[in-house]
């Protein structure tokens, strides 16, 4: 049985102020929820004063991104070892905002993966197709490039705590949700994918999110589903009401 997994990517939204108001809110209301791994990736800005209002909890800190280097010339990137020193536990990576305006490729996903996997944190990486590719019949191919791109060279020992997110970059931010049906497709060919690249019980094992307007009144239908194993959470996660709703109705 795979633990439910819930991450709020809080994405370039929040000063502090209203982030620690945010995190103040999901603190006490999610304090005596059990049975699902909850994590909150504010922007770099906002890490280290969020990490102070959540350790201690059952809130996990993640981030949105991270660099392949340990240290160096990289204007405007954070090391994995400047993130771990805030405590943040999971680390997004390749979401299709990073590829579509920043030039994210497979290769640099590539990267980013095992600097982070090699510093102790945990990957959560993002795969999916945006319309123009759904509408040619690629989604599948797509999908495919972006787990073997972003996997390559990793063994199964490591590659087994990488946190999969699938997010049809059409349903993001749109309020158009990928049917639970459709959303399981996919999910259960990355499976399959991951079955071919590892072995079925490493593939089992893993867990992989859907992404793309999860809110309060559709997460139930999409967790029930075989291979969906929760959620990355945007616009809805920059509320206490609907994260926390979403959270709870997660774990039934
Ligand atoms: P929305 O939930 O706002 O559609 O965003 C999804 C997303 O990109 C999470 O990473």
């Amino acid at each position: 049985m795979r633990r439910p997994i819930i991450a709020g990517n809080w994405k370039m939204y929040k000063t502090i102020a209203d982030a620690l108001e945010l995190a103040n809110g999901l603190k006490r209301e999610l304090y005596a929820i059990k049975g699902v791994d909850i994590v909150i990736a504010p922007g770099f800005t906002l890490l280290d004063e969020i990490s102070d209002v959540i350790s201690g909890s059952n809130i996990n800190l993640g981030a949105q991104n991270a660099h392949w280097e340990a240290e160096g010339a990289f204007t405007g990137e954070a090391s994995v070892a400047q993130l771990k020193e805030l405590d943040v536990k999971y680390i997004i990576i390749g979401h299709s905002e990073r590829r579509q305006f920043f030039g994210e490729t497979n290769e640099g996903v590539n990267k980013r993966i095992k600097a982070v996997l090699s510093g102790g944190l945990i990957p959560i990486m993002c795969v999916g197709e945006n319309l123009s590719q759904r509408e040619k019949g690629n989604t599948f191919s797509v999908v495919q490039d972006h787990l073997r791109g972003g996997l390559e060279g990793i063994e199964k020992e490591e590659a087994k705590d990488i946190i999969f997110a699938y997010e049809p970059v059409w349903a993001i931010g749109t309020g158009k949700t990928a049917t639970p049906a459709e959303a399981q497709e996919v999910h259960g060919f990355i499976r399959k994918k991951l079955a071919e690249i590892y072995d079925n019980d490493t593939a089992q094992s893993m867990r992989i999110q859907y992404g793309g307007s999860v809110k309060p009144d559709n997460i139930e239908d999409l967790i029930k589903q075989e291979d969906i194993d929760g959620a990355l959470v945007g616009g809805a996660s920059l509320k206490v009401d609907s994260f926390s709703e979403i959270v709870k109705k997660s774990v039934g």
